[in-house]
């Protein structure tokens, strides 16, 4: 049985700063964060969006009545969790109108989360063909206002409905995955930053990435001239090719350039929302198949997923026959064109910004925020969402 993609979408705030402006008004060289980091844009996260309202806005405008029909099952990837207790799968449930006999859970290993719940809901299609899983990935990446982190923030959702027969992309059945204890990146329940050793980090992520692809080599025999393209989950751009490009030194020359070619278009709109922490990987895909003309039906694209603490997994997946209809790419464009770039001050701002956490009431207007889906407010300890 084929298992995958049938449906893929993304959203990002309507808000966004300007990478040369931002790295200006913290005295540094704009081309540490256009070329070193790789960093073009980077989504402001307003008070009016969280992660409920970012995957309900991605979510919406993928799923049909049919689609309401058939999910049973909602999944949703984050760390940036809203309540220790209650999923952000049922807000979303709700929100999308889907039916009550689904199951709504959320599951959490930092960016490895999505990963998780796109196993697991294989696995669940493989018992239950007639079922489809909708899969939420959504986060707010924060590292504080002048910190070496901030340059790798960013905020967005993405949605993939997973079912049998998918008309994107089959995920194929071999896996490498790996799991090993490190205080790379964290985030205490206590704080609404997260706690990172930023260089240790890096390393964490391409000595994973060498073992997964030394792994997958053994156990496949396949090698880089399989694959058309390679994604990589991206905190910053810069990230995957880092990983990459030892392996590719003694490769032929054609299979290295078309790799690095692709990995290239995979950061197309990475660039422009930045760290989306359990999306970035998706949304590294859904650049790829969205922004490379030349791909085609029956290719192999690997996928390098990987969550600081630290699990890691590579995986793939083949395009399927007229995957190109199935995609919403003029939307996802005119999405990330229309936003609005704020000013260093305005980001800041916003980033200040926080909910009552004793009780009182705040009421927010949607006017100012373009989504479909917003946070109204919040009463007695509880979110108000609201859809326009
Ligand atoms: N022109 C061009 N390039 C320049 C430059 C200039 N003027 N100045 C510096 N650079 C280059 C540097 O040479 C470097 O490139 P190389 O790595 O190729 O050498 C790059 O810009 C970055 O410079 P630094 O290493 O000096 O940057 P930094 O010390 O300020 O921090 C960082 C970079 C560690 C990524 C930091 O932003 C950070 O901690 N980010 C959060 C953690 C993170 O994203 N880790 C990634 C792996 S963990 C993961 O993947 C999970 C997750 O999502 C968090």
């Amino acid at each position: 049985m084929k298992i995958g993609i049938d449906k893929i979408g993304f959203y990002a705030p309507h808000m966004y700063v300007d990478m040369v402006k931002l790295a200006e008004a913290r005295g540094d060289d704009p081309l540490k964060y256009t070329k070193g980091i790789g960093q073009d844009e980077m989504a402001v996260t307003p008070i009016t969006q969280d992660t409920v309202t970012m995957a309900a806005n991605a979510a919406h405008q993928l799923i049909d009545d049919k689609d309401r029909e058939q999910i049973d099952y909602v999944i949703f990837g984050t760390e940036t969790g809203i309540d220790h207790s209650k999923s952000a799968a049922i807000y979303v449930s709700r929100l999308l109108g889907l039916k009550k006999q689904v199951r709504a859970v959320e599951t959490k290993q930092a960016c490895y989360g999505t990963t998780a719940a796109i196993q697991l809901a294989k696995g669940y299609i493989a018992l239950n063909p007639e079922s489809k899983v909708l899969i939420l990935a959504s986060d707010i990446a924060r590292y504080g206002l002048a910190t070496p982190g901030e340059v790798t923030q960013g905020s967005g959702a993405v949605a993939i409905l997973l079912s049998q027969d998918p008309r994107i992309m089959t995920l194929e059945k071999e896996t490498t995955f790996q799991t090993e204890d490190s205080m790379d990146f964290w985030r205490p329940i206590y704080s609404d930053v997260a706690f990172v050793d930023g260089k240790y980090s890096n390393d964490r992520y391409i000595d994973f990435f060498a073992d997964l692809w030394g792994e997958y080599k053994e156990k496949t025999k396949r090698d880089f001239a399989d694959f058309a393209a390679l994604c990589f989950h991206l905190p910053y751009t810069r990230m995957g090719e880092k990983a990459l490009k030892p392996h590719l030194e003694n490769v032929a020359e054609s299979v290295a350039n078309q790799l690095t070619e692709r990995y290239k278009t995979s950061t197309t709109y990475n660039r422009l929302v930045g760290n989306i922490y359990t999306g970035s990987l998706y949304l590294s895909l859904l650049s790829l198949i969205e922004n490379d003309d030349n791909l085609a039906a029956g290719d192999r694209i690997g996928m390098f997923s990987y969550g600081s603490g630290s699990v890691g997994e590579f995986f793939t997946g083949i395009l399927e026959e007229g995957y190109q209809d199935h995609l919403n790419t003029a939307n996802h464009k005119a999405l990330l064109a229309n936003r609005k770039e704020v000013t260093i001050k305005e980001y800041e701002a916003e980033f200040l910004k926080e909910l009552p956490t004793d009780g009182s009431t705040v009421e927010y207007s949607g006017d100012n925020d373009p989504a479909d889906i917003y946070l109204a407010g919040i009463t007695e300890h509880m979110r108000q969402y609201k859809n326009k």
